[in-house]
C-alpha cells in the first residue's frame, strides 16, 4: 500500500478514527502542507494557522533556514546517543546557553519531558543542596496548570480530563492557587520545599496572564524560603509573548536579548519552538549549582542532544534573532488585542480579550461546558482560519510570529465575520 496515494479529507480522518487511538478531538480539517503562515487541505483549500501546533511554529511552518540544517545535518548524522560525545551537541549546548544566560543546557525531546527533568533536578538539588531529609522533597504547582501528559505532571493537575482515571498519582506535590502570593508564601514556609514550578501565562488554561509583578514576587518568594523558582516556558518561551521568554517582562531589549529579565528562574523549561515545530526538541537550563547535582548515569534520553536536534534548534533560534520575531509578536499582539476589543464592543457573544504578545484568548458569553467556542472553531475553519478552543468558551489565538499586519488584519477580519455571523 503506496502511503503517497492521494486521499480525501474525510478517508483520511476515517482512517485515523479507526486505526488511532481516540486520545484527541481535532477539529474536522486534514492538513496535508504548511509554508509560514498557511496550511493546505489534501483538496487544496488555504488556511491561516491561528494555533502553530500549539505555538512550536512560532517560526513558521517549513521555514526554509530551519529546513534547510536539517536536510544537511539529515545527511550527515542523525543519532549517536550519549554513549558517545558528537560534534554538535557542544556547539549547540554553548549556542543555547550563551542565548539564555545560564551555564548550563540539560538536551531532550518533549515539553513534557523537560517538566519531569526540572523536577528531578529540583528534588536532587533539595537533597544535595538544601539538605531536604532522604524523600521528603515537595514541590509547589500553580492550579490551572498545563505542563504535559506524563504521571508526575497530571498528579499535579486539577483538570478532571487529565486526571480521571489515571491514580494513584504521585505524592511530593502541593497545588497552590495561581496568582496568589498569599497562598504560596504560605506552602513556601515548609523547609522540605524543592521548588514552585509555574507557567508565566497559563496557555491551556485559557491564556491566563497573572496580575502585574506576580512573578517578580513569586521569585522573591522563593528567594526568602530558599526554594527554586521554575518557569515553565514551553508555551510561552522563544518570542511567543512578544519579549525572548514571558519572565524577560519589561527588559529593555530592542532587537534581541539583552538578558536584562525581570525575572531570572532558577530553572528554565523549554520546548516546542525551540525546533520551530520541526520535530521535539527541549531544554532544561540552570546553573552550576544546580545543574551539576544530576552525576553521569541519573538522568537522560536516547534521544536527548541528537545531532539533528541540535543543527534544527540552533537554525530555529538564529530565525528567532534574524526575523526579529519578539519585536513583531510584541507590535502585532496589541494590534490584534485592539481588534478584538473592537469586536467586544460590538458583540454580545465575545465576552472579553486578554494576552500578550501572540498568545491570546478571547472568552464566549456562554458556560465553560458549552460547546459555542468549538462550533465557532468550525465556523472560522470555513472561512479559512483555524484556531482551537482550550475550554467550551474560550478559543486561544497563537499565529506563526512570522504573520505580516496585512495578514494579521485579514484574519481578524474572518474572526470578526464569522463571530458576527453566528447566531444571526
Ligand atoms: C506549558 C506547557 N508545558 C509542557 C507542555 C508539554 O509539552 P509536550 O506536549 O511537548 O510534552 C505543554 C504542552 O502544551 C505546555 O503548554
Amino acid at each position: 500500500m503506496a502511503i503517497t496515494e492521494t486521499r480525501s479529507s474525510e478517508q483520511l480522518i476515517q482512517m485515523e478514527d479507526k486505526y488511532g487511538a481516540h486520545n484527541y478531538h481535532p477539529l474536522p480539517v486534514v492538513l496535508a502542507k504548511g509554508e509560514g503562515v498557511y496550511v493546505w487541505d489534501p483538496e487544496g483549500n488555504r488556511y491561516f494557522d491561528f494555533l502553530s501546533a500549539y505555538s512550536a511554529v512560532n517560526q513558521g511552518h517549513c521555514h526554509p533556514h530551519i529546513i534547510k540544517a536539517l536536510q544537511t545535518q539529515a545527511e550527515t548524522l542523525t543519532l549517536t546517543s550519549r554513549a558517545f560525545y558528537n560534534d554538535m551537541l557542544g556547539p549547540y549546548e554553548k549556542y543555547v546557553t550563551e542565548y539564555f544566560q545560564y551555564d548550563k543546557v540539560l538536551p531532550i525531546n518533549s515539553g513534557v519531558e523537560a517538566v519531569e527533568t526540572a523536577l528531578k533536578l529540583a528534588r536532587k538539588w533539595a537533597y544535595k543542596v538544601k539538605g531536604v531529609e532522604r524523600y521528603k522533597a515537595k514541590i509547589i504547582f500553580a492550579s490551572g496548570n498545563f505542563h504535559g501528559r506524563t504521571l508526575a505532571v497530571i498528579s499535579a493537575s486539577v483538570d478532571p480530563d487529565s486526571t480521571k482515571g489515571f491514580g494513584p498519582y504521585m505524592p511530593g506535590l502541593e497545588v497552590v492557587p495561581y496568582d496568589d502570593l498569599e497562598a504560596l508564601e504560605s506552602a513556601l514556609d515548609d523547609p522540605n520545599v524543592a521548588g514552585f514550578i509555574v507557567e508565566p501565562i497559563q496557555g491551556e488554561a485559557g491564556v491566563k496572564v497573572p496580575s502585574e509583578g506576580y512573578l517578580a514576587k513569586a521569585k522573591a518568594l522563593c528567594e526568602k524560603y530558599n526554594a527554586l523558582f521554575i518557569a515553565d516556558e514551553v508555551q510561552t518561551g522563544i518570542a511567543r509573548t512578544g519579549k525572548l521568554l514571558a519572565t524577560c517582562g519589561n527588559c529593555t531589549c530592542e532587537y534581541s536579548c539583552q538578558h536584562k529579565p525581570e525575572v531570572r528562574p532558577d530553572i528554565l523549561v523549554l520546548g516546542k519552538a525551540l525546533s520551530g515545530g520541526v520535530f521535539p526538541v527541549s531544554a532544561v537550563l540552570a546553573d552550576d549549582d544546580i545543574m551539576l547535582t544530576i552525576k553521569p548515569g541519573e538522568h537522560g534520553s536516547t534521544f536527548g542532544g541528537n545531532p539533528l536536534a541540535c543543527a534544527v534548534a540552533i537554525a530555529a533560534l538564529e530565525v528567532v534573532e534574524n526575523e526579529k520575531l519578539a519585536e513583531n509578536a510584541e507590535r502585532l499582539g496589541k494590534v490584534f488585542r485592539e481588534r478584538m476589543q473592537q469586536l467586544v464592543d460590538k458583540s454580545d457573544l465575545v465576552n472579553l480579550v486578554r494576552g500578550k504578545g501572540l498568545l491570546n484568548a478571547i472568552v464566549i458569553n456562554d458556560e465553560e461546558t458549552s460547546k459555542t467556542a468549538w462550533n465557532l472553531c468550525v465556523a472560522m475553519k470555513d472561512n479559512g482560519l483555524l484556531a482551537k478552543p482550550t475550554h467550551g468558551n474560550m478559543i486561544r489565538f497563537a499565529p506563526p510570529l512570522v504573520i505580516t499586519e496585512e495578514q494579521l488584519h485579514e484574519c481578524c477580519d474572518i474572526i470578526e465575520k464569522t463571530i458576527l455571523a453566528y447566531n444571526s
